[in-house]
């Protein structure tokens, strides 16, 4: 084996791994990954009748709060100042999200400040009368109040997840967060943007070093091709990010996860919906959001009498979809556990990203997971 390290899976996470290895620890990386390109799920495309770029397996926002990974991701890449803002379409009625003054307001036909707003919210979560939660429904009753609940989180959680929420444990939502100001930026992180050049020139920058080597279209389980499970483990260290249980052949039982079916449409309107994602929390709408890319890169100079608009639908994911998020029951979490009790005794092979360990990651979480498994485990191996 003419490598010093193979990484499967070009994602965020393999990709941090390769580059670090290459550039600070001087090692020979092989990076293989089953899809035709680099990325993972923040690899992006041109949609060629347009030019503009679409995220292809789904909206992706970086944001960050981790002043490491804010200088690590600065060097292959600049940000926009893009900061991203959701508004959800509830019975012919748009209202902003996250929940805050505004949406209140808007909703109670009110002009409620601060603290009668949260009086009012308080006094109709206390609909239980302090009794505990038995599922998702009360739980969100109890966390935000009948009438908000029912409007943007009932049905729209039901169409996540194909369950009606009193089916549904109450522990998937710890929390509905409620703002008391008219503030309805998405994420509250110190860093946000876009990639002024786009996701892909900035994963394709970090895997562009003379030390390592993508081999894409190449699955780690397929036997025929070099690099396979069978040909390099215990023959080299592997950074394993695809599923865990994929891994195993499943011994200890299928891992759940919800996937997402994507509707790509071209419109010949400029402008279709004022902004980048609207929500669709009601039952009677089968998708769950409608993502509009050009509204990511208001900068660029974009067609302006065509745009690009897509559905995004959720399922649970059978063997052969792509798994998204995990669903964690608690079955899953057994087998998770049983899972890692393997990946102990799988010497020489690291398991990391949001698929190797069975858990969603933001992109920056992913980055600086990847950051500490170089500091701890995969630096000290080579010096
Ligand atoms: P992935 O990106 O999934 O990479 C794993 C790679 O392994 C894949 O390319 C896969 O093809 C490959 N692989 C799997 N099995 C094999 C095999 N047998 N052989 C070879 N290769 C294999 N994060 C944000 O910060 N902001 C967002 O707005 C955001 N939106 C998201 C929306 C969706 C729908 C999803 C699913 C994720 C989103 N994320 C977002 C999370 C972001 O995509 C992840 O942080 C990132 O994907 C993690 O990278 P990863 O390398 O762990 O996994
Ligand atoms: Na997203």
């Amino acid at each position: 084996m003419m490598t010093d390290l193979v990484v499967v899976g070009a994602g965020l996470f393999g990709l941090t791994v390769a580059e670090r290895m290459a550039r600070l620890h001087g090692v020979e990386v092989l990076v293989i990954d089953r899809r035709p390109h680099v990325g993972g799920n923040a690899y992006s495309a041109v949609e060629p009748e347009t030019g503009i770029e679409v995220h292809q397996y789904g909206a992706h926002l970086f944001h960050t709060s981790n002043e490491r990974v804010w200088e690590y991701v600065n060097r292959f890449t600049q940000f926009t100042s893009y900061v991203h803002r959701v508004y959800s379409t509830h019975r012919g009625e748009v209202y902003p999200l996250p929940i805050n003054l505004g949406t209140i307001n808007q909703f109670f036909r009110s002009a409620l400040g601060p603290e009668a707003a949260r009086a009012l919210i308080r006094e109709q979560a206390a609909e239980l009368g302090g009794r505990t939660p038995r599922n998702l429904d009360e739980q969100g009753v109890n966390l935000i109040g009948r009438p908000l609940y029912e409007a943007f989180v009932r049905d729209y959680t039901a169409k996540q997840w194909q369950t009606d929420p009193r089916e549904l444990p109450a522990s998937i939502i710890s929390r509905l967060p409620v703002r008391y100001t008219y503030d309805n930026r998405y994420f509250s992180d110190t860093y946000e943007g876009l990639p002024v050049d786009g996701y892909t020139a900035w994963l394709e920058r970090m895997a562009d070093h003379p030390k390592i080597t993508v081999r894409l279209a190449t699955d780690f389980f397929d036997p025929s091709q070099p690099v396979s499970k069978q040909a390099v483990v215990g023959q080299v260290p592997v950074v394993y990010t695809g599923p865990v249980d994929r891994y195993f052949d499943h011994s200890e039982g299928e891992l759940s996860w919800r996937t997402l079916d994507f509707e790509q449409e071209v419109l010949d309107v400029g402008d279709f919906q004022g902004t980048s994602v609207m929500n669709y929390p009601d039952a009677d709408v089968p998708y769950t959001r409608i993502h509009e890319f050009r509204h990511f890169h208001p900068e660029r100079d974009y067609p302006d009498d065509r745009t690009v608009i897509m559905r995004e639908f959720s399922r649970f994911a059978g063997r052969t979809d792509e798994p998204y998020y995990p669903v964690n029951t608690a079955t899953d979490r057994e087998r998770l556990a049983a899972y890692r009790r393997l990946v102990d005794e799988e010497p020489g092979v690291f398991f990391g990203g949001r698929l190797g360990t069975y858990q969603y990651l933001d992109m920056h979480m992913a980055i600086a997971a990847a950051l500490s498994t170089v500091d701890n485990r995969l630096g000290p191996l080579f010096s």
